[in-house]
């Protein structure tokens, strides 16, 4: 163990379905292949929690595992949230939230992780939807401000006898549109700039032409945006975004936008790269993070080994590198290269693979299951 480094508490929270299936796997890869090659020093604290743990316990997590995860905990890796009941039906808190919400969204709030990060990249030897794309076109980041929006609390139901109705209002703030602003361009800055033309363009994606929130939403990303000289401010209503992503993808280097349109555009981006099974994605607040695979809990292929291990271990590599660049600190950052390099080879290769990459080109190739995917992985981390 490295005497000098600093003990990173992980929380490591699998969740429900499939979740309960990938985690074990980034926990495999952690332990057997980063922590006695790197060096890295972790204290890893896993839990249960979720829809399957509500219908047991009535609480959605123990008491324990809230308090070390809200408190403790330098980086959280969570699986998926959501199960079904013996009815077949999601199961619900009595407030009616999905049973899990307080984490998957509860944790989001309450330790402002603001900026909800999703790289949208094309991995060599990946089946896109896209029949002229390739992956030099497709490497894109889109940025959700994660707090706010649609997903704030303020919804509610009235039903009587002669009326019927809900609400979600839109809370839309400058201090919540300007730092997940903010970011976006901090993260421009990073990068190499589209891949059409290696411009640094930070896309502010919205509803401008209708809705007030939107509005305020790209006056802060235009205050923010001009103190970031070298890079270009690019804007697009999502409806047309979505049609013009599918055109040409390569344009795009850093996308933000407000809470669900990012839910549903980085849905879209995942198709772009390959589908969910390679969609990884950071929780980012200011002090702490949380890192999940952006397919959730995906009960439809829960318990068959088919669920892809590499969006979380895309996630697990994303966490590592915000810990480096948190801590400064260089080695957490050779542990992501370390999950990457071996990601890109098998994927590269094409031959060991899970169902959801058996398309095109490889749709001959034998699907492997969930274990023998990260077995290879494993290996090629030597
Ligand atoms: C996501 C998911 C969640 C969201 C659900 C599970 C609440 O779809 O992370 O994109 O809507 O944010
Ligand atoms: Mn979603």
């Amino acid at each position: 163990m490295n005497q000098m480094g600093r003990i990173y508490k992980i929380v490591i929270l699998p969740g429900d379905g499939i979740g309960r299936e990938v985690i074990p796997e980034v926990r495999r890869v952690i332990e057997d292949a980063i922590v006695t090659v790197d060096e890295i020093a972790l204290e890893i604290h896993e839990f249960e929690c979720g829809g399957d743990y509500f219908l047991k316990t009535g609480r959605e997590w123990s008491e324990q595992a809230e308090y070390f995860t809200r408190t403790k905990a330098d980086a959280i890796l969570l699986g998926g949230i959501g199960a079904k009941g013996l009815d077949g039906k999601t199961v619900r808190r009595p407030d009616g939230n999905l049973a899990g919400y307080s984490i998957v969204v509860g944790l989001r709030q309450e330790l402002e992780l603001f900026a909800n990060v999703r790289p949208v990249k094309l991995y060599e030897g990946v089946p896109t939807p896209l029949a002229d794309k390739k992956p030099e076109d497709i490497d894109m980041v889109i940025v959700r401000e994660n707090t706010e929006g649609l997903y704030y609390p303020a919804r509610g139901r009235i039903k009587r006898p002669d009326k019927d109705f809900a609400y979600d209002l839109r809370l839309i703030t400058a201090r919540g549109s300007e730092r997940v602003a903010r970011f976006a361009f901090e993260h421009a800055k990073e990068r190499t700039g589209a891949p059409i033309d290696n411009v640094k363009r930070v896309t502010c994606v919205d509803k401008s032409n209708l809705l007030a929130g939107c509005q305020l939403f790209r006056e802060s990303f235009d205050k923010v945006g001009k103190e970031f000289k070298e890079i270009t401010r690019d804007y697009a209503y999502v409806d047309a975004w979505t049609l013009m992503v599918l055109r040409k993808p390569e344009y795009y280097d850093v996308v933000v936008t407000t809470n669900a349109f990012g839910d549903i555009i980085s849905d879209l981006g995942g198709a772009l790269q390959g589908g969910l099974g390679v969609s990884p994605s950071g929780n980012i607040g200011i002090e702490r993070a949380m890192f999940e695979p952006v397919h959730g809990s995906a009960p439809d292929i829960a318990g068959t080994g088919k669920a892809n291990p590499i969006a979380a271990l895309l996630s697990a590599a994303m966490m590592f590198e915000w810990l480096s660049k948190k801590y400064n600190d260089k080695i957490p950052l050779g542990c992501a290269k370390r999950i990457r390099e071996s990601i890109e080879e098998v994927l590269r290769e094409g031959k060991i693979r899970t169902m959801d990459l058996c398309l095109g080109r490889w749709s001959k190739v034998k699907p492997s299951t969930t274990k023998q995917v990260t077995n290879e992985i494993i290996r090629k981390m030597g």
